[in-house]
């Protein structure tokens, strides 16, 4: 009978592999902490008009990607495909957001979307998510992009460009998209995939995010979104750029970064790298002023990001397993019990090692030790176990004693 095996698009993660995510997950903790934020646990399973409704319909993430079902009380569910709309779920319930009030938080976990897995794309991934929550100021938008620069360069990742964009408002963005849609329907319609002929009429601003190279090629010279941002847009977002220049932030201008998700205004950002594939995002974001008051909360406004975990795995350096301070081998069958008594006391007293009380030679136990480093090797022989004694061999420095096995207790 053939194996069970795991579900195209996810993966499996043994320790080299979990280390980098531990990294990932504790430099959050320490450089979000230093920005005011708090941890956030949301489940991965929501309500499915939750996403239609924050992300919206038009999006690839919701028409598309969403695993989908319906549950046995016949309520229609949906695997997250991003944290953003759970946390304002979650903080809206909790009464926790307010305007002029902020708030900041962030969470990490598994996110699904149905796509075409390839290196760096998985339809189980996983996101490293941040939100402030409250704030209109530019000021907020420059925090939360230093931020992520700051975790990114604590994570030892260089390399990487930072790209800007601003999508205007609910006050411009119309006679963007009135522009935009003049554009495309001056061109031969039937230039764009089938996809965009469809979003030209519901959303052309999707247009500008299109992958298939025949659109890409046509929104080279379609109107730039800065040319229509009503005069708060501008201003707030000349205030981001201004702050971000004497933050000395390096970064790029990109005026069709117009994001995968429907819920942005104003400022938009993404982070690339092209040391990873074809899959360059490891992190995007911006502000999403008026979601919160979509999803039946206060009008209070807000910024924030994801980091996508696997393809930052790609970028960092290996996380070495920690080193063990002991490596403890019993040749004789009398004495496994009391190599895993002592194996349990020096854990006690805050030593990490393994007990080894399989019944291999000596040798390769040794050759064992050396390959996991461990910093001692305790035995556990007859002549050992007749006099109540543990050989340490010191691996680092080569000396070795004898020591009583009742000293330890
Ligand atoms: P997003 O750009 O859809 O934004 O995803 C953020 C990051 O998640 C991407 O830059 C990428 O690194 C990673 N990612 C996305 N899809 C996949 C996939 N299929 N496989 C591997 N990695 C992937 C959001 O999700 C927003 N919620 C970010 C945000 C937070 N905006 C405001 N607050």
């Amino acid at each position: 009978m053939s194996a069970i095996q795991k579900i195209k698009g996810f993966a499996d993660m043994f320790p080299e592999d979990a280390r980098a995510f531990t990294r990932m997950e504790d430099a959050a903790r320490e450089v979000f902490t230093r920005y005011g934020f708090g941890e956030l646990r949301i489940p991965v399973l929501e309500r499915t008009e939750l996403f239609a409704k924050g992300i919206g319909e038009d999006t690839d993430v919701v028409g598309k990607e969403m695993y989908t079902f319906t549950d046995r009380g016949d309520r229609s569910l949906t695997l997250r495909p991003e944290a953003t709309a759970g946390a304002l779920r979650a903080c809206i319930e909790a009464g926790v957001v307010e305007p002029g009030k902020p708030s900041r938080y962030f969470a990490f976990g598994p996110m699904f979307r149905y796509e075409r897995p390839q290196k760096g794309r998985m339809r189980q991934f996983h996101q490293i998510d941040a939100e402030l929550l409250g704030s209109a100021e530019p000021q907020a938008d420059v925090e939360v992009i230093l931020m992520l620069q700051d975790y990114l360069s604590e994570l030892g990742i260089g390399e990487l460009s930072f790209e800007l964009n601003s999508l205007g408002c609910r006050e411009c963005r119309p006679n963007y998209r009135a522009a935009l849609t003049a554009y495309f329907e001056s061109l031969d319609a039937s230039a764009l995939c089938e996809d965009c002929r469809r979003r030209m009429k519901t959303n052309p601003l999707r247009v500008l995010d299109c992958k298939v190279p025949g659109c890409k090629a046509l929104v080279a010279d379609a109107p730039a979104i800065a040319d229509h941002l009503c005069g708060g847009c501008r201003d707030h977002f000349s205030a981001v750029l201004s702050l971000v220049d004497r933050a000395g932030l390096k970064y790029t201008l990109n005026p069709r970064l117009v994001r995968g998700l429907d819920y942005y205004q104003r400022t938009t950002f993404e982070v690339t790298s092209g040391a990873i594939g074809a899959q360059t995002a490891v992190a995007g974001g911006g502000r999403y002023d008026g979601l919160v008051q979509l999803l039946g909360g206060p009008d209070a406004p807000g910024v924030g990001f994801a980091c996508g975990m696997e393809r930052l795995a790609l970028l960092m350096d290996k996380q070495e397993a920690p080193r063990p301070d002991f490596f403890l081998a019993v040749t004789d069958e009398r004495a496994v019990d009391a190599a895993v008594l002592l194996a349990h006391k020096l854990r006690t007293r805050g030593l990490a090692g393994e007990c080894d009380y399989t019944s291999g030679s000596m040798k390769s136990r040794l050759r064992h030790a050396g390959r996991i480093n461990a910093k001692k090797c305790y035995i556990i022989g007859p002549d050992e176990f007749d006099a109540g004694k543990v050989t340490v061999k010191d691996m680092e420095e080569g000396g070795q004693l004898s020591l009583d096995i009742a000293a330890f207790d």
